[in-house]
């Protein structure tokens, strides 16, 4: 730690727009990771913006993984990706640990996060519950891994989902205390991009607890691997109440799986809520999932359909993963280079 005087060039640099995102690969992809995330990353990609996507591998196994279910489940992963629409031309498409980039720059940010932020971090807690005593120093770290996978690649935009939000601004700290401590202007402070109607897309069984795949009811959340008939059951059964849709997104806010539904309509739709509202107002349930269920089918099927297509040929998504870990490193190992410089290692093998 260097004395407490501002770096007056700090934050002066202007930095490419770049993107960067990353999903653990711990379980399958769901709806709240495709709308909140996926779906997210390919109009970043469409917008022409150079995109990063990343399959957290190294994050997943802060909780226990079976070895080739964690194997199957990044491919299935990265099947979703492309599914999705993630071309694996124009963006960046790889598996952290091909990377080693991200665990050595993780080690240096955790020699500048300071524990006092790593307490705060909600999600952690959430996680560790009860039994923080118990869980790995992994997922304690992660936060500070995953701003090493950002600023790895200098990326200003982060799109993610709401819960990600504290992690995104733990990653600016970081920067900015790097930039400080040792009085460079190195690391950009990356913008979070939060947007749309599904930030947080909530469980179909219980609308104050967010979508997961965690979650041990399989009915409470879509899995992007879930056929046109699961689909459809899911949301017929889907948690409602008994009233009928109001005018106004406000008269939503006490009834969380009304507004849940309404957002996931909105969202796949690519509507606002006032324009679902101006359709459906005045009418309940009876009327409202029908059109639900048509149009989650008519999205959502495609891509499963699509998945299973590619799951077909692991070694074809191997080779997109080890093409796109060679593009990372590409960029990665001159900034992680560049980082030991200024941190005082000696970088002196030929
Ligand atoms: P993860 O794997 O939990 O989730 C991946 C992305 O999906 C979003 N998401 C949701 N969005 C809306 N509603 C939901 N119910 C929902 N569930 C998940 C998340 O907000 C996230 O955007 N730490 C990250 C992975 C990560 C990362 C990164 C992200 C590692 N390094 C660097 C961005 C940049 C995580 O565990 O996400």
């Amino acid at each position: 730690m260097t004395d407490a005087v501002q770096t007056p060039h700090v934050g002066q640099t202007r930095f490419t727009p770049r993107v960067f995102s990353g999903i653990q690969p711990s379980g399958g992809l769901t709806l709240g990771n495709y709308l909140g995330a996926l779906k997210r990353f390919v109009q970043k990609q469409d917008e022409g913006i150079e995109t990063i996507y990343c399959l957290v591998d190294l994050h997943a196994i802060t909780t226990w993984q079976d070895p080739e279910k964690l194997r199957q489940q990044t491919r299935e992963a990265a099947a979703g990706f492309i599914a999705a629409g993630i071309d694996p031309t124009r963006s960046i498409l790889f598996n952290q640990s091909q990377v080693s980039a991200h665990a050595e720059l993780g080690w240096v940010f955790n020699c500048v996060a300071r524990l006092g932020w790593m307490n705060r971090m909600t999600q952690f807690k959430d996680k560790a519950g009860k039994n923080a005593e118990n869980v790995s120093l992994g997922l304690y770290a992660y936060p500070s891994l995953m701003a090493a996978d950002i600023l790895l690649y200098h990326a200003t935009q982060v799109p993610v989902g709401e819960d990600q939000k504290q992690h995104v601004e733990l990653t600016r700290d970081i920067a900015a205390k790097f930039n400080h401590d040792y009085k460079v202007d190195f690391f950009p402070l990356t913008e979070p991009v939060i947007q749309g109607v599904a930030t947080r897309v909530m469980s179909l069984r219980d609308g104050s607890k967010k979508m997961s795949k965690s979650d041990p009811s399989d009915q409470s959340r879509i899995n992007l691997t879930d056929d046109a008939d699961t689909i459809a059951a899911k949301f017929r059964k889907a948690k409602t109440d008994a009233g009928v849709l109001p005018d106004l997104p406000e008269a939503l806010a006490d009834r969380p799986e009304a507004r849940n539904l309404v957002n996931i309509y909105a969202a796949l739709a690519d509507q606002s809520v006032e324009e679902v509202l101006a359709e459906y107002a005045g009418r309940g349930f009876g009327a409202f999932k029908p059109a639900l269920v048509d149009l989650a089918v008519a999205k959502l099927a495609p891509i499963s359909t699509e998945m299973k297509r590619l799951m077909d040929d692991p070694a074809e998504i191997d080779r997109i993963l080890g093409d796109g870990a060679n593009r990372a490193d590409a960029i990665a190992q001159p900034i992680l280079a560049k980082t030991l410089e200024i941190v005082g290692m000696i970088r002196s093998r030929r």
